[in-house]
Formats: structure tokens, C-alpha cells, sequence
């Protein structure tokens, strides 16, 4: 069976409020897009690659993308429509694993790569990073007071990649986009079905490059992992 990447990159980057999408701001003079194909070039060479990309980009530079197994489809107005336009493009088998990962974590590990790859093989559900959430949880009410506490226990973030087989993640996805859901990750497309998705315990430096802040953390991070 194959290996397809899709890398949705068709945001906007509105909270990180820069003059260009996030994807395509510079940590040591390359972009973050560059970055995190590059990571995952490393793990997965023969991997075929799917770039989810706005109509309207005008920053993308094809020069960046070092897979020779690659197309571009265009980006739908949520995260999930742009993954959705990736499985409908490309010409993967039922059993091929796909493997979805946001251009904004450019700081993941090649051993984080391969180890949800082998989950997502192997767990016919699918497979994804994330780590046990460390701090205390509070449940806000709407003018922000604090009114309860949530017991952390069992409580994961959701990082990326996620991994499934390409038959199980194109039936979920159709299945909220044709009940009006919308889901911030793939895995909540997959539970919506009744699946249950393996948890993969994670590095907690795959950061995904959200706020202005983040830059300087991302760089450090990836400093960090080259020393
Ligand atoms: N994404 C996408 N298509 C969209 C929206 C988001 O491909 N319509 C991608 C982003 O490029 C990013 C990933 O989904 O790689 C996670 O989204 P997020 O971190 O929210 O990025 P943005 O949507 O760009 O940021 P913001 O929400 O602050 O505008
Ligand atoms: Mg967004």
C-alpha cells in the first residue's frame, strides 16, 4: 500500500496577524512551509505528497516542495474542506494509510513521524500524536469567571500528524461535512462514526505556529533539536 501526505495549507493565519500567511514567514531564512515539508521529505521520501493551497496565494514557490511525487489542490473555507478537496483529488486505493499534518508544526521529529505511521498502520481506526494534558482545566462561564474545575484525567491535546486509512478518513469527512459538522481535526471527523482513533504519545515541542509568539518559540525549539 502507498503512502499519500496531506498537508492543508490554505489558511489565512489570522491570529498570528502578519502581513503574510504564517506558512510563509522565515525561521533561519527559510519558510515554515519549507520547514515542514522538509521534516517530513526526511521520514518519508517515497511518500506522495498532496498540498492544499489558496487560489489566491501569491507566496508559494513550487522550488520549496523537495517530494518528486507531488500535486496542488485548492483549499476549502475551513480546515477540513481543504483536506476534503486533498481525498478527492488524488488517486489513493481504499487501503493506502493517508497521513494529514498542518504546515504550521514545523518543529516535528522524524521518530514522531515514523511512530504514527505505524500506528496508523497497523490500528484499523487510525492514529494520531497528542499528549496528556499538564495543567489544571477550568470550565469559564461567559464573562470569564472561573466556575468549575475539569478533572484532567483521560484529557489529550490533538497535535499532527493523524493517520488513517484513505477509505475510513474520505467516509468520515463526507459524513460531517454532510451533517453540517465542523471539525478542527480528522480524528473528530473518525469518532463522529462510532471509530475510536489510538492516541500517540507525542513530543510536546510540536508546536503548531499559531500566535506572534510562537515564531521565536518554534525557532528556538528547532535550534534546539539540530544541537
Ligand atoms: N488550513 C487550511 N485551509 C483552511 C484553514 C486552515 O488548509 N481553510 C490549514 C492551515 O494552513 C494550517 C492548518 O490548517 O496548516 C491549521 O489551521 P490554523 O492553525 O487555524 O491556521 P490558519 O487557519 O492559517 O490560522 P488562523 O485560524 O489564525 O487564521
Ligand atoms: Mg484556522
Amino acid at each position: 500500500d502507498s503512502l499519500w501526505l496531506i498537508v492543508p495549507a490554505a489558511g489565512q493565519g489570522k491570529r498570528m496577524g502578519a502581513d503574510k500567511p504564517k506558512q510563509y514567514l522565515e525561521i533561519a531564512e527559510q519558510s515554515i512551509l519549507t520547514h515542514t515539508l522538509q521534516r517530513l521529505y526526511a521520514a518519508f521520501p517515497q511518500a506522495q505528497l498532496v498540498l492544499c493551497l489558496d487560489n489566491d496565494d501569491q507566496w508559494f514557490n513550487p522550488a520549496w516542495v523537495p517530494f518528486p511525487h507531488w500535486q496542488r489542490v485548492t483549499g476549502g473555507v475551513e480546515r477540513m474542506g481543504s483536506v476534503l478537496n486533498a481525498l478527492q483529488a488524488m488517486p489513493a486505493q481504499a487501503a493506502d494509510v493517508v497521513m494529514v499534518h498542518d504546515v504550521a508544526r514545523p518543529c516535528v521529529t522524524p521518530e514522531d513521524l515514523r511512530a504514527l505511521y505505524q500506528a496508523a498502520s497497523e490500528h484499523p481506526d487510525g492514529a494520531l500524536l497528542a499528549m496528556p494534558v499538564a495543567d489544571t482545566m477550568k470550565r469559564a462561564s461567559v464573562d470569564q469567571l472561573s466556575v468549575a474545575t475539569v478533572p484532567r484525567d483521560g484529557l489529550w491535546h490533538a497535535l499532527t500528524p493523524q493517520g488513517f486509512r484513505y477509505a475510513l478518513l474520505r467516509e468520515a469527512l463526507e459524513y460531517a461535512v454532510d451533517n453540517g459538522c465542523i471539525v478542527t481535526d480528522e480524528a473528530s471527523a473518525v469518532e463522529a462514526l462510532g471509530r475510536t482513533p489510538l492516541l500517540v504519545s507525542g513530543r510536546r515541542d510540536n508546536v503548531k505556529v499559531t500566535h506572534p509568539g510562537d515564531l521565536a518559540l518554534a525557532s528556538a525549539i528547532m535550534a534546539s533539536q539540530v544541537a
